[in-house]
C-alpha cells in the first residue's frame, strides 16, 4: 500500500528533524511543520476520503499513532531542555534569600510575662468568649440594671432587641463574665488567671477600642484577703522589680467586696513626682476586692461556706510602664520601626 510506505517514511522525517532541534525556537518551527494546520499528516488525515473505504481506518489509526508518539516525544525534549537551562543559569554560589527574623508582639510578650508568674504561683489558666451575654457581662457579677458601664457609650453592644437572653448580644468589656463561666463548671478550690481580648468603645492615649486584660480569681473555704495581698504583692515585685513601693487604696467594684485598687510607685520617677504619674508618685495597676457573695450566689455557691478573691489587670498598661510607651495607639499600628525594637 503506496499510502502506508508514504506514512511510515514521513514518521522517519518527522523523527529526523525533531532529533536534530537543538533550541526551543527550532522545536516550534518542526512542530509547526509537522503537526500544524498546514502539515502533511494533517492533510493526509483531512483528504481520508480519497483512500479507499477500506484504507480508511488503517490509515487514521497510523496517522493518530504518529502524531501523538512524536509530538509527545517533541514536548518532552523540550520540558528537558528548558529544565537544563534553568539549572545552567542558577549559581549556587549565591547567597540564599535574606530571612527575616520576626518578633513577638509586645502585648504577646508581656500577656506570657503576667500569666507564667501567676502559673509559677500554682494558677491554672482559663478562657472565655468574647461575644458575651448582658447575664455574664453584667447581671451575673451584681451589676445594677442601671449601671453606668453597661451604657451604650462603654459598650458595644451586637443586637440590643434580642430576646433570647442565652444569645450573645455584646462584647465583653471585661475579663471577669469568666470568674461565671469557671465557678459553673468547676468546684473549689482552684485559683486561676485568664488572659484575654475585652472591648470599650473608647479611644485615646490611654484607651484602644479593643485591649487586653488578665483575669485572676482564687476560690476556697479560707482565701482571705491576707492572701490576696500577698499574691499581688509578689506578682508586682517579680514583675517590675523589688524595689517598687505597693500601695493598696480602697475602691469600688459591683463584684467584689471589699474592693482595692493596687497602685506602684512610678517606675518613670521613682516617686518624687512627674508627668507619667501626674506629680503623685503613684501609678495605678490593677483592680482586685474579695469575690461578693452575690457573685458566688449566681455560680451557684453558698457564701457562707466559700470565699475567695478576684483581680484584674490591663496588659497594655503594664506593658506600657514597663517600656515607658506614652500612647497605647503605637500596639496597633503595626509600624515596623516600633515593633522591632521589642525583637
Ligand atoms: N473587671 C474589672 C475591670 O475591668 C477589674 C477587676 C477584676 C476588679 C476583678 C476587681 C476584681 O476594670
Amino acid at each position: 500500500m503506496e499510502i502506508k510506505q508514504k506514512l511510515a517514511d514521513l514518521a522517519r522525517t518527522i523523527e529526523e528533524d525533531i532529533a536534530k532541534t537543538s533550541d526551543l525556537a527550532s522545536m516550534e518551527d518542526i512542530r509547526i511543520k509537522h503537526f500544524g494546520k498546514k502539515s502533511e499528516l494533517l492533510e493526509i488525515l483531512k483528504n481520508i476520503k480519497n483512500y479507499q473505504p477500506e484504507e480508511r481506518p488503517v490509515i487514521g489509526q497510523v496517522a493518530n499513532k504518529i502524531k501523538n508518539i512524536l509530538t509527545e516525544k517533541l514536548n518532552n525534549k523540550k520540558i528537558n531542555f528548558q529544565a537544563k537551562q534553568q539549572k545552567e543559569s542558577l549559581d549556587s554560589t549565591l547567597d540564599g534569600n535574606p530571612f527575616v527574623r520576626g518578633s513577638l508582639h509586645p502585648i504577646t510578650t508581656v500577656k506570657a510575662q503576667i500569666v507564667n508568674i501567676f502559673q509559677k504561683l500554682g494558677f491554672g489558666i482559663s478562657e472565655g468568649p468574647d461575644m458575651e451575654t448582658d447575664y455574664y457581662n453584667f447581671t451575673s457579677l451584681n451589676f445594677p440594671h442601671d449601671h453606668p458601664a453597661r451604657d451604650e457609650q462603654d459598650t458595644f453592644f451586637l443586637d440590643k432587641n434580642d430576646k433570647d437572653e442565652n444569645k450573645p448580644l455584646l462584647l465583653r468589656t471585661h475579663t471577669s463574665p469568666v470568674q461565671i463561666r469557671y465557678m459553673k463548671a468547676h468546684k473549689p478550690p482552684f485559683q486561676i488567671v485568664v488572659p484575654g481580648t475585652v472591648y470599650r468603645s473608647d479611644s485615646d492615649v490611654s484607651h484602644t477600642p479593643m485591649f487586653h486584660q488578665v483575669e485572676g480569681l482564687a476560690v476556697g473555704e479560707n482565701i482571705t484577703f491576707a492572701n490576696l495581698k500577698w499574691i499581688l504583692s509578689e506578682f508586682l515585685y517579680q514583675m517590675f522589680g523589688s524595689s517598687i513601693d505597693i500601695r493598696f487604696r480602697p475602691s469600688f467594684f459591683p463584684f467584689t467586696e471589699p474592693s482595692v485598687e493596687v497602685d506602684i510607685s512610678c517606675v518613670i520617677c521613682g516617686g518624687t513626682g512627674c508627668r507619667v504619674c501626674k506629680n503623685s508618685g503613684w501609678l495605678e495597676i490593677l483592680g482586685a476586692g474579695m469575690v461578693h457573695p452575690n457573685v458566688f450566689k449566681s455560680a451557684g455557691y453558698d457564701p457562707e461556706y466559700i470565699q475567695g478573691f478576684a483581680f484584674g489587670m490591663g496588659v497594655e498598661r503594664v506593658a506600657m510602664l514597663k517600656y515607658e510607651i506614652n500612647d497605647i495607639r503605637l500596639f496597633y499600628e503595626n509600624d515596623l520601626r516600633f515593633l522591632k525594637q521589642f525583637r
